[in-house]
C-alpha cells in the first residue's frame, strides 16, 4: 500500500471506531459489531472497513471480475437514471414544499427506532409520509421503479460519510435483537440462514456468483442491477433485495417494509457502523 493510502485506511478506521462509541451505546451490541467487524478482518485481511462499501467487488475472491466492473465505472449505467432521480427529488410537491423539508436526519442515521411510533423507520416510511402530508399520493411499489430513485437521490447526498445509527433505547435494542434472530435463523426448504452464505461462506462461490460478506450490506443502496436491467427494472431497495435471498433458499419472501424486512435492514446498519455510504452502486 502506498502511503497516501495507508494514511486514508487509518484513519478510516479511526473514524469508524469513534462513529461506534457515540451511536451505539448498548455495551453488549458494540461488542457484538466489534466481534463481527473483527471476524472479516481476519478472513480478508487486505480489505479496509470502507472498502466494504463495493460489496462483492471488494473481495479478492472476485479480483478477475473486479477489472470489468471498473471499467463499467467509468460510465456508470444509472447515470442518466441519476439526472432523474435528482430532478424527481427536487420537484416541488403540491404543497410547495421540497422533499428535504421532510428530512431533518441524515441518512446516515437510518433506519431510526422512533420512541413516538414505538417502531423501526426506514426512509421509505419517511418519505411517503412526507408525500401524504404535502398533498401527494404516496408510492405504492416500494420494491422498484420511484421509490429506489428517491431513496437513492436522499442518501447520495452523504456519500463517504460513515453509517452510524443509534441503537441507545430499550426499543432500538429490542429491534436490533429481532433482525439478528432473523439475520441468523435459517429458512426455506434449503434450510439457509442469512450468516450461512453472507458470513460463513463470504468469498466463497454459489452457483457462478461469488457471495459477498454482509459488512457493508446496503451500504450501496439502492441498487442498479444487469440481472433486474434485463426484467426491464433495473433499480432496487434492500427489501427487494432481501426477498430475493429469501427465494433463492425457497423461502417464502416478506412484504416489503414489513416488520422483519426493517428490523433486519436495522440490524446490517448496525453491523456496518463506520463503513461510508456509497450510492447508488451497480451490481451484476
Ligand atoms: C444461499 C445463499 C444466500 C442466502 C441464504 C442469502 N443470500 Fe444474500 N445474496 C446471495 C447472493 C448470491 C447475492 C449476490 C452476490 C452478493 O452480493 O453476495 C446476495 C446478495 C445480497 C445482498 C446485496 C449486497 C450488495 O451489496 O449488492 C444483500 C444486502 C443480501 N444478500 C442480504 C441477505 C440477507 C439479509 C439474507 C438473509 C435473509 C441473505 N442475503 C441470504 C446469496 C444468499
Amino acid at each position: 500500500m502506498q502511503k497516501p493510502v495507508l494514511m486514508l485506511f487509518a484513519l478510516t478506521l479511526l473514524c469508524g471506531s469513534s462513529a461506534m462509541v457515540w451511536a451505539v451505546q448498548d455495551p453488549k451490541v458494540k461488542k457484538e459489531i466489534a466481534e463481527y467487524q473483527a471476524y472479516f478482518k481476519k478472513r480478508f485481511p487486505t480489505v479496509g472497513l470502507s472498502d466494504y462499501s463495493d460489496g462483492v467487488n471488494a473481495l479478492p475472491q472476485y479480483a478477475e471480475r473486479r477489472a470489468n466492473w471498473e471499467l463499467l465505472m467509468e460510465f456508470p449505467p444509472y447515470e442518466a437514471d441519476m439526472d432523474k432521480a435528482r430532478a424527481l427529488w427536487n420537484k416541488p410537491m403540491k404543497s410547495g414544499k421540497a422533499l428535504a423539508s421532510c428530512f431533518s436526519r441524515p441518512a446516515t442515521k437510518y433506519p431510526y427506532y422512533s420512541n413516538e411510533a414505538k417502531e423501526i423507520r426506514t426512509i421509505e416510511m419517511d418519505l411517503n409520509d412526507c408525500l401524504k402530508k404535502n398533498g401527494e399520493e404516496p408510492i405504492k411499489n416500494l420494491k422498484h421503479g420511484k421509490v429506489a430513485l428517491l431513496v437513492a437521490a436522499f442518501r447520495e447526498q452523504y456519500n463517504g460519510q460513515t453509517w452510524n445509527v443509534d441503537v441507545d433505547s430499550p426499543g432500538a435494542v429490542a429491534a436490533y435483537e429481532a433482525g439478528k434472530k432473523f439475520y441468523w435463523t435459517k429458512r426455506g426448504q434449503l434450510n439457509f440462514s442469512c450468516a450461512n452464505c453472507h458470513v460463513h461462506s463470504a468469498g466463497n462461490k454459489l452457483r457462478g456468483d461469488v457471495l459477498s460478506a454482509g459488512l457493508g450490506h446496503t451500504t450501496g443502496f439502492p441498487v442498479y442491477r444487469t440481472k433486474w436491467a434485463l426484467k426491464g427494472k433495473p433499480w432496487g431497495t434492500v427489501h427487494r433485495r432481501y426477498g430475493g435471498c429469501n427465494k433463492q433458499v425457497r423461502a417464502k419472501p416478506f412484504k416489503p417494509q414489513s416488520e422483519q424486512y426493517r428490523a433486519l435492514e436495522f440490524y446490517e446498519a448496525a453491523l456496518s457502523t463506520g463503513v461510508p455510504l456509497k450510492v447508488p452502486s451497480q451490481r451484476q
